[in-house]
């Protein structure tokens, strides 16, 4: 094939740009705010391949609108924007980053956990505002995290990160997951494997580490808050229909948990309107994997899948084999 025409719906990043450039005609997008939907169909249209954020759907519209692209790199380990049958059935190769962010995503959901339980923004704010009138025995009190009892729902690369950091504090570490980690695993971390009720009855921090998928939608949902300790902190780094935020806010309202550290949100770019009015929930934009090295490995991871794919061999980080070949 001669150069193939791509569009990359981010500038990316330079090391990125270098890679892809020298094999392929790639139409960056230039602008701060992303694409609208009538743009990225159009600029897509014409193009052999696409790498897109998870901001961008890719769907069976977007598959019509765009009959020549062959490959659809993500720019992301989660792919729940992209709908993989209707790329498997037109024959569209679909590629994620998985690996690269698990460091970083697993320091975030610390710094969440942290930050709730410490109260961080709420010291933050007090010392901003001007009205900090001197230290207070019983001021800002949090919960502690050394010594208590970690819960970590999906044990897979990230969940197993976040394990491993909680040694430093003599954590004890539950787990649970539709499959139970490798006994080597679970000695290592000093995990233990729970089914999800003992873990929420038991857990002081409970950190989602799940797919979105239709088996996760709402797994933490008013049923399973309850099940909480009112002790309790829940971080979410996962995705965000993972939890059901409206219980979520009803819960740290009603103190049915103590507190949360939310990254991502159920209607993104959308913050549901009664966490923002709450002080006891952390809330960060969707930035876990958020260093300037990961992302751009991250970057570079795609530009690989795609420069595989159009050297004619397999891309490292295929997610639908099936449309290959
Ligand atoms: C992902 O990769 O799925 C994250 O949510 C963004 O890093």
């Amino acid at each position: 094939m001669s150069r193939p025409s791509l569009l990359a719906t981010h500038p990316l990043f330079p090391e990125a740009r270098t890679l892809l450039n020298a094999r392929c005609d790639v139409e960056y997008w230039q602008r701060p705010e992303r694409p609208s939907r009538a743009e990225f169909l159009k600029q897509v249209a014409p193009k052999d391949g696409v790498i897109c954020l998870l901001t961008e759907k890719i769907d069976k519209e977007m598959l019509a609108a765009a009959p020549k692209v062959r490959i659809a790199a993500n720019v992301a380990v989660g792919y729940d924007n992209i709908s993989l049958p209707d790329c498997t059935s037109r024959k569209v190769v679909v590629t994620n980053t998985p690996g690269v962010l698990d460091e970083t995503t697993a320091d975030f959901a610390w710094t969440l956990l942290m930050c709730a339980a410490r109260r961080v923004e709420e010291g933050e704010a007090l010392c901003r505002s001007g009205q900090w009138a001197g230290w207070n025995l019983d001021q800002l009190c949090g919960g502690d995290v050394w010594g208590k009892t970690l819960g970590v729902v999906g044990f897979g690369r990230i969940g197993r990160a976040v394990a491993r950091r909680s040694r430093g504090f003599g954590m004890k570490v539950i787990y649970t997951d539709a499959i139970r980690a490798p006994e080597g695993v679970e000695h290592e971390l000093g995990a233990r494997y729970v089914d999800m009720d003992t873990l929420l009855a038991s857990a002081d921090f409970v950190t989602l580490h799940v797919p979105m998928m239709a088996g996760t939608h709402h797994l933490i949902n008013a049923e399973r808050l309850k099940k909480m300790k009112p002790t309790a902190y829940l971080v979410n780094t996962a995705r965000g229909p993972v939890v059901d935020n409206e219980a979520l806010y009803q819960a740290l309202k009603a103190g049915t948990i103590a507190g949360a550290g939310i990254d991502v949100h159920e209607q993104e770019p959308k913050i549901h309107a009664g966490l923002v009015s709450l002080k006891n929930v952390v809330l960060t934009p969707h930035i876990a994997s958020a260093s300037v090295e990961t992302r751009t490995k991250m970057a570079c991871m795609a530009a690989e899948n795609v420069l595989a794919f159009f050297g004619g061999q397999r891309p490292p980080n295929v997610v639908n084999p099936e449309a290959l070949g």
